[in-house]
C-alpha cells in the first residue's frame, strides 16, 4: 500500500514549522550524546538533509522559535498556534508538521490538540539524538511525520504524535524515558498506529474533543496565566502550595499521591487557596490512572476539580487555556471531563 493522498505528479504541500529540541541539536562529535546543545539548527537544514522528502511533499518552512523546549512560554506557545492555524487556513496546505523538543512535546502536542482551527492533519515530532549524531533518530522521524501529514487517513485525528514509528494521539502521550529513543508512548490508551516507510496503518482513534470542536482559540488571546505544579508527599506541610498562592499563581496542579490524595495541610492549603479564586486540579503523581471527582478527596467541600486522566503537565496546559478564556471552577470539572 502506498497511501500518499495525491498520485499526481502536483505533490501534496506541507509547511513545517520549526521551534527547537534535540531534533535540531548540535553535539561536538558524532558520539556525544551527553552535553550537546540542543535548538541549533535550523528547520530548513533538517529538511535539507532528508532527500527522499522531496517525493512526498512538497515543503514550505517557517523558524518559529529556536529554543530549548524547557523555555517554551506561553506567548510562544500561542504565535506557534497562531503560525499553525495561518498555514492550515492555506487552501493548497494539505498538511503541517512542528519539529519541537521532546522534553515538553506533550505540552505542546496537547495545547494544539487544544487551539489549532482546522482538520486538516498536524504532526508533532522531534527527536532524542541530536542532529550530529551517529544514528541521529529525527531524520527518520521527520521524513515519517511527513508522510503521515500527507495521508488521507490521518485528517480529522486531532494533534498526533510520531515518534519512532508510532503515531500517537497528543491528548495520550507521554515521555516515559529520559534518554532512550523509544521513550514516547501512550502507556494508558495505547498507540494509534504505526508509519512505516510511505503506509500509514492506523487501528483507532481517540473520543475525547478535539481542535476545531473545542471552545479554546488563540486569536483573542496575547498571554496565558500563570499556573504552576506542586507535587505532593507524605506528611507534605502544604508550604508550597500557599507560597505559589502568595506569588501569584492564578490556578494550582496539585499532584498527589496514589489518585490524588493530599495530606491534611496540603487539604487545608488547597481549601485556603480556592477561597481566594485560585483553582486547583487534582492530578495523578502516578504514572498512569484516573482521577475521579470526589473519590479519596472531598473536591465539593475544598473546591477543587478532578483531572480525569491528564498528567499533571498536561492539566496545567488545559487549565491555563481554561483561565484564559474565564472559565470558572465548575466549568473548568467539565473541560476536564470533556478533553
Ligand atoms: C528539548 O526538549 O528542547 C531538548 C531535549 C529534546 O528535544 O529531546
Amino acid at each position: 500500500m502506498h497511501d500518499l493522498r495525491m498520485k499526481t505528479s502536483k505533490l501534496p504541500k506541507v509547511a513545517v514549522l520549526g521551534t527547537g529540541g534535540t531534533i535540531a541539536g548540535s553535539g561536538a562529535s558524532s558520539t556525544q550524546y551527553a552535553g550537546y546543545r540542543a535548538a541549533v539548527t535550523g528547520v530548513d537544514e533538517l529538511l535539507m538533509a532528508i532527500p527522499p522528502l522531496k517525493d512526498v511533499a512538497d515543503l514550505e518552512s517557517e523558524q518559529v522559535a529556536q529554543v530549548a523546549s524547557q523555555n517554551l512560554g506561553g506567548a510562544t506557545l500561542l504565535h506557534l498556534a497562531r503560525r499553525v492555524n495561518f498555514w492550515l487556513n492555506q487552501t493548497d496546505c494539505t498538511g503541517l508538521v512542528v519539529t519541537v523538543g521532546t522534553n515538553t512535546l506533550e505540552e505542546t502536542a496537547y495545547f494544539l490538540n487544544l487551539v489549532v482551527k482546522s482538520r486538516k492533519t498536524v504532526v508533532v515530532t522531534g527527536a532524542m539524538r541530536p542532529s550530529t549524531s551517529l544514528s541521529a533518530d529525527g531524520p527518520m522521524n521527520l521524513y515519517r511525520a511527513v508522510v503521515a501529514a500527507v495521508s488521507i487517513q490521518t485528517v480529522g485525528l486531532g494533534v498526533l504524535v510520531v515518534m519512532n514509528d508510532q503515531i500517537i494521539a497528543a491528548r495520550d502521550v507521554h515521555k516515559m524515558d529520559t534518554m532512550t529513543v523509544d521513550s514516547f508512548r501512550a502507556p494508558v490508551f495505547g498507540i494509534l498506529g504505526w508509519v512505516f516507510d510511505n503506509q500509514v496503518r492506523l487501528y483507532k482513534r481517540s473520543a475525547r474533543t478535539h481542535t476545531c470542536d473545542t471552545e479554546f482559540d488563540v486569536i483573542d488571546l496575547n498571554s496565558l496565566p500563570r499556573v504552576d505544579i506542586v507535587v505532593g508527599h507524605q506528611d507534605d506541610s502544604g508550604v508550597a502550595v500557599s507560597a505559589l498562592v502568595e506569588a501569584g499563581a492564578k490556578g494550582l496542579v496539585v499532584a498527589g499521591a496514589g489518585s490524588a490524595s493530599l495530606s491534611e495541610a496540603m487539604a487545608e492549603a488547597v481549601l485556603s487557596a480556592t477561597r481566594k479564586g485560585v483553582v486547583v486540579v487534582r492530578a495523578p503523581r502516578t504514572a498512569t490512572g484516573i482521577v475521579m471527582r470526589n473519590m479519596e478527596f472531598d473536591d465539593a467541600l475544598h473546591g477543587t476539580v478532578a483531572g480525569d486522566t491528564l498528567s499533571p503537565a498536561k492539566a496545567r496546559v488545559l487549565l491555563a487555556l481554561a483561565l484564559a478564556h474565564g472559565k470558572q471552577a465548575d466549568e473548568i470539572q467539565a473541560a476536564f471531563d470533556m478533553y
